[in-house]
């Protein structure tokens, strides 16, 4: 049996005294594109921050492809092959498109591949490619999602962290970042996406797990979380 892509196992964490995590329990296969959702305030941007070395868990561990990785600074953990695309793009919108994205392949991993994997990226955003030298902070915000992804591409990851991909766009221009996720996974690589918006992403991953709390509530399909009483209760208005 091969390892999961991902596994939390009993993960709790907290910033100085509050804890925000109460043990939190994933398990993504390789190649999957698995759903976290949940309301704001769930502890989802947390749990991604744990799986990138950002914050250490109190208790708990975090296991990628058979190897703990939980201890690891997030400089290893991306070295390994993991990619947190932040919430909000965390782009510099002063520096070029080019230069966002070669800020993304400087590890070990990446650097002897990058002109590779640029030729891969510009394939995958062809819009990218035509706006190279134009600064970041003058693409639409499509566009500085989809930069915000091929950046984290860069890393040449076996793992891509999406937190709220869908924030704040129009939902024809959600529908091409989760066509670009769905050729992205058709490549191999595991794609965990968070979203606070639920519709979009249940749509476009068979499986998720709802959080609430610090808590994952409830898992299983999409149609599943769909008729939780928490998803009804914030998101439908029932
Ligand atoms: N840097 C921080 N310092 C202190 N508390 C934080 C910080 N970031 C998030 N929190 C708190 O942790 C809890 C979970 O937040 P977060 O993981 O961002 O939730 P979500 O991504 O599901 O909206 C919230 O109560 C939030 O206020
Ligand atoms: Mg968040």
């Amino acid at each position: 049996m091969t390892a999961p892509a991902l596994e939390l196992r009993g993960v709790q964490a907290a910033y100085g005294d509050a804890q925000v995590l109460w043990g939190v329990d994933w398990q993504v296969n390789p190649g999957e594109v698995v759903a976290v959702v949940g309301p704001n305030g769930a502890g989802k941007s947390t749990a991604l921050r744990v799986v990138a070395g950002l914050l250490r868990p109190l208790r708990g561990e975090v296991w990628f492809h058979g190897e703990r990785i939980d201890g690891l600074s997030p400089d290893q953990v991306v070295e390994r092959g993991v990619a947190l695309v932040p919430e909000g793009r965390r782009l510099f919108a002063h520096m070029t498109v080019l230069e966002n994205l070669l800020l993304g392949g400087y590890t070990a991993r990446a650097r002897s591949v990058r002109r590779q994997t640029l030729r891969e990226v510009f394939e995958l955003f062809p819009v990218l490619a035509e706006r190279s030298g134009q600064t970041a902070g003058t693409l639409s915000g499509g566009q500085q999602q989809m930069l915000a992804i091929a950046r984290g591409l860069m890393s040449r990851p076996r793992l891509l962290l999406l937190d709220e991909p869908s924030l704040g766009l129009a939902p024809v221009v959600v529908q091409q970042v989760y066509e670009v996720v769905r050729r992205i996974a058709l490549q191999g690589v595991t794609v965990v996406v968070v979203e606070q918006n639920v519709f979009p992403v249940l749509h476009h991953a068979p499986r998720g797990y709802l959080m609430a709390g610090g808590r994952v509530v409830a898992q299983g399909s999409a149609e599943t979380l769909v008729r939780t009483e928490v998803v009804q209760r914030s998101y439908v208005g029932g």
